[in-house]
């Protein structure tokens, strides 16, 4: 589970356990220490990008857990597998503003799609999704960590949130917050509703989006999965929620905001003008990053089909070439294979002659105790034996047994030849 995501879960834990561990989720709480570095504020106006023809940059967005994948409709984070929790967040901050999420949540039981506003002193605005659920979505919100409250989650209806894109936009002023869904707007906090103003998120938020198993209870406490919708079955995933495009204004203006004291609120935050702004990328920034598959579908079908062409052609050439060296690597074994047969026959007929003339002398002789299978002619019948053992009748098939073997013997021989095992009796 994404680390950024905890306070979902341990708002429900500590509904179900009154315990706080609010506490716990930020680097450097400003409500404890004085000594807090400053937020990198957004620095302009408006920030836009589009995932179909985007990636983020690492210097706009922080990868805090797992990857997200950039696919023709828009960033995909997915869980393939337990453990996975796909997470990013702003290096910006804003200090009041808009943020547009155009996307598709995730199916899946236990799945939890997520857009979070979080501050460093932890207030938060959120959006879940419940992969269970495919017709509402949850709004929440929470002051300095306060999660001792739970009137504050509401469950609006939305028509198929898994399978159509949707308008998600949060409007956040010192004065109120609202939440719309297209365009209409689904709900208004107003700074005096939430416990007079202390429990209204009003310090500088940077912006979060993931995924994660709620419903995984190896990781999460009992009251989450429930909340969640129930156990996650990895089986049934991969789970991906899809993030066409994000638009972010930021009304603070200013490029670092920093805590004035201790107090968490809004009039306590200076909005500094001395840093350079953060570089943008997305549609603020001079060029574009993107990735393999979107800069294949950003091209034009000319060139796309040279390129197909060419690539196309280079693996034909790779073809020819393979094919050239294995007929030549077959002719190169024939040739030898045509070598060895002469070689064999040669030998062969040396044998024919060998055994044709211990014939003889035995003939002469009239003895066979003399006659002895020399080592060499020993190997030279193992030989004759093995290739016997295939083709018995090589040699007398051949009709040119042994180069330059061509004597009165020869009819002899071949019959001899014919009985071949015979000659291993000597
Ligand atoms: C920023 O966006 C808002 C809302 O879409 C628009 O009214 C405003 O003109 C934009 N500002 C700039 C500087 O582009
Ligand atoms: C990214 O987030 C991690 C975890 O919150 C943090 O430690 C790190 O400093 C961040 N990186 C940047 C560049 O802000
Ligand atoms: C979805 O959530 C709403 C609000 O909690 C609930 O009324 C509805 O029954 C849920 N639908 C499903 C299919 O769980
Ligand atoms: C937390 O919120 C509850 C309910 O809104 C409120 O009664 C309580 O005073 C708050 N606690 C703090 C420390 O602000
Ligand atoms: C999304 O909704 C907001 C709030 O209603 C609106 O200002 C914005 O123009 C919408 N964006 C798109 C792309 O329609
Ligand atoms: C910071 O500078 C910009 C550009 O000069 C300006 O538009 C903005 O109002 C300034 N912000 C603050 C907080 O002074």
């Amino acid at each position: 589970m994404g680390h950024s995501f905890k306070p979902s879960a341990f708002v429900l834990f500590s509904l179900l356990f009154t315990t706080s561990l609010a506490q716990t989720f930020t680097s450097c709480n400003p409500m404890e220490k004085t000594d807090c570095p400053a937020d990198t504020a957004l620095g302009v106006a408006n920030y836009t990008i589009d995932f179909t023809n985007n990636i983020m940059s690492d210097r706009v967005w922080n990868t805090t857990a797992g990857k997200v994948d950039f696919e023709d409709d828009g960033a995909a984070f997915t869980i393939n597998q337990r453990g996975d929790s796909p997470t990013v967040q702003t290096n910006f901050y804003i200090f009041f503003g808009q943020v547009e999420v155009i996307m598709k949540a995730a199916k899946g039981q236990g799945i939890v799609s997520s857009i979070v506003l979080e501050s460093d002193d932890l207030d938060e605005v959120d959006w879940e999704w419940i992969g269970g659920n495919n017709s509402y979505v949850q709004t929440n919100y929470f002051g300095k960590g306060n999660t001792t409250s739970y009137d504050r989650a509401v469950w609006h209806p939305v028509n198929n949130p898994q399978d159509e894109w949707h308008n998600y936009t949060v409007d956040w002023t010192h004065e109120q917050l609202e939440w719309f869904v297209d365009g209409q707007s689904i709900r208004v906090l107003k700074f005096e509703d939430a416990n007079g103003g202390q429990n209204f998120p009003q310090t500088p938020c940077h912006i979060m989006l993931g995924i994660w198993a709620g419903g995984d209870p190896t990781k999460n406490a009992e009251g989450t999965v429930e909340w969640a919708g129930g156990d996650t079955n990895y089986d049934d995933g991969p789970f991906s929620m899809t993030v066409k495009s994000v638009r972010v204004t930021d009304a603070g203006r200013g490029t670092q905001y920093v805590y004035g004291d201790k107090t968490g609120s809004w009039q306590s935050i200076k909005s500094l003008n001395d840093t350079s702004p953060i570089k943008l990328d997305g549609e603020n920034s001079g060029s574009t990053t993107q990735s393999m598959k979107q800069k294949w579908n950003g091209l034009s079908s000319t060139t796309k089909n040279i390129i197909i062409g060419v690539v196309c052609g280079v693996a034909l050439l790779c073809v020819a070439i393979f094919a050239f060296c294995c007929i030549r690597q077959r002719r190169a074994g024939k040739h030898e294979k045509l070598v060895e047969d002469a070689k064999y026959e040669q030998n062969a007929a040396e044998v024919l002659a060998y055994r044709a003339n211990m014939t003889r002398l035995r003939g002469e002789k009239m003895t066979t105790a003399q006659v002895r299978v020399s080592p060499v002619m020993g190997n030279a019948g193992a030989m004759y034996q093995n290739h016997g053992q295939t083709q018995p009748m090589m040699g007398a098939a051949s009709p040119n047994p042994g180069a330059g073997y061509a004597n009165s013997n020869y009819a002899q021989s071949v019959s001899t030849f014919g009985s071949g095992r015979g000659y291993q009796k000597y």
